[in-house]
């Protein structure tokens, strides 16, 4: 699936988060969306899988504008998607395995005996074979994100939404969780675009990345294109740096202001 990500602007009330994101998402690929804590990565992916309407700009698949598409034709799309969202909230009341089901359920008519085979076959695939009878609250942090991403593989998608997959997690665990997230997109082919501030994560999983800051894409490349960068501004985010050219302390006003569309 190609999607094509145009002059996307997002304003809730005066305030902009997006100001006009461009970027392109080749078929098959992974796409990393880096940038701070607040700068808009879980907006623009709710704008991007039709949850959230963009104030302005247009956001394609293989040619169809999802801001314009009636709720039939998102329904089509949204069958082909898998979603793995932040804090992955799996439903504590419904086993590991109901939980896989669930959008097998909501948007396939099949036998109870083909879902038993899916979700056996998507737990193998995360590698918890054997666990579907357990309930979220009886297994580890590392798991449930495990059970998240068999959910969001249930129906086989064309596009995966990630956001932040491995947060929350030791560096071990989350180590390993990206191992299985480049695993699966890799061997499925799926195209993918995951949202992250873990630098360590983005470059483990990432076939191109694009860093989002103060609502536009200031930078977009392999990941190799961003390892090796002078740009200040990329730097001081990769490296993690106090110093550099994104403020860590401004003033009440010019914050304000600079949150307000000229
Ligand atoms: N529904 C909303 N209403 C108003 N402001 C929002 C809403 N959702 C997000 N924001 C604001 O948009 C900015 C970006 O948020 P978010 O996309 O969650 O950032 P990130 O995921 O990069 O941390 C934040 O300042 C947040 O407070
Ligand atoms: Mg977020």
């Amino acid at each position: 699936m190609r999607i094509i990500v145009e002059n996307v602007e997002k304003q809730y009330g005066p305030r902009y988060v997006l100001r006009g994101v461009n970027f392109n998402v080749e078929p098959g690929e992974t796409l990393v969306i880096m940038g701070g804590s607040g700068c808009g990565k879980s907006t623009l992916l709710r704008v991007l899988c039709g949850i959230e309407k963009p104030t302005a700009g247009a956001v394609t698949y293989n040619g169809e504008d999802i801001v314009t598409l009636s709720e039939g034709g998102m329904d089509r799309l949204r069958k082909r998607w898998g979603f793995c969202f932040q804090g992955g909230a799996l439903f504590g009341s419904m086993t590991v395995g109901e939980n896989v089901a669930y959008p097998i359920r909501e948007h396939a008519l099949l036998d109870e005996k083909v879902i038993d085979i899916m979700v056996k076959m998507k737990l193998d695939m995360v590698g918890l074979t054997g666990f579907g009878d357990l309930y979220p609250s009886q297994i580890s942090g590392g798991m449930v994100k495990r059970v998240a991403l068999a959910r969001a593989m249930a129906l086989d998608p064309e596009v995966l939404f990630m956001d932040e997959p491995s947060a929350g997690l030791d560096p071990v665990m989350s180590a390993a969780i990206d191992q299985l997230i480049l695993d699966l997109t890799k061997k499925t082919k799926i195209t993918t675009i995951l949202v992250t501030h873990e630098m360590k994560s983005a470059f483990s999983v990432a076939d191109r990345m694009v860093l989002l800051h103060g609502g536009v894409v200031v930078a977009e490349g392999k990941p190799e294109t961003f390892r090796t960068t002078a740009d200040p501004l990329i730097r001081q985010f990769i490296d993690g740096l106090a110093d550099g050219p994104i403020p860590l302390r401004r003033n009440r006003d010019e914050y304000l202001k600079s949150m307000i569309g000229n």
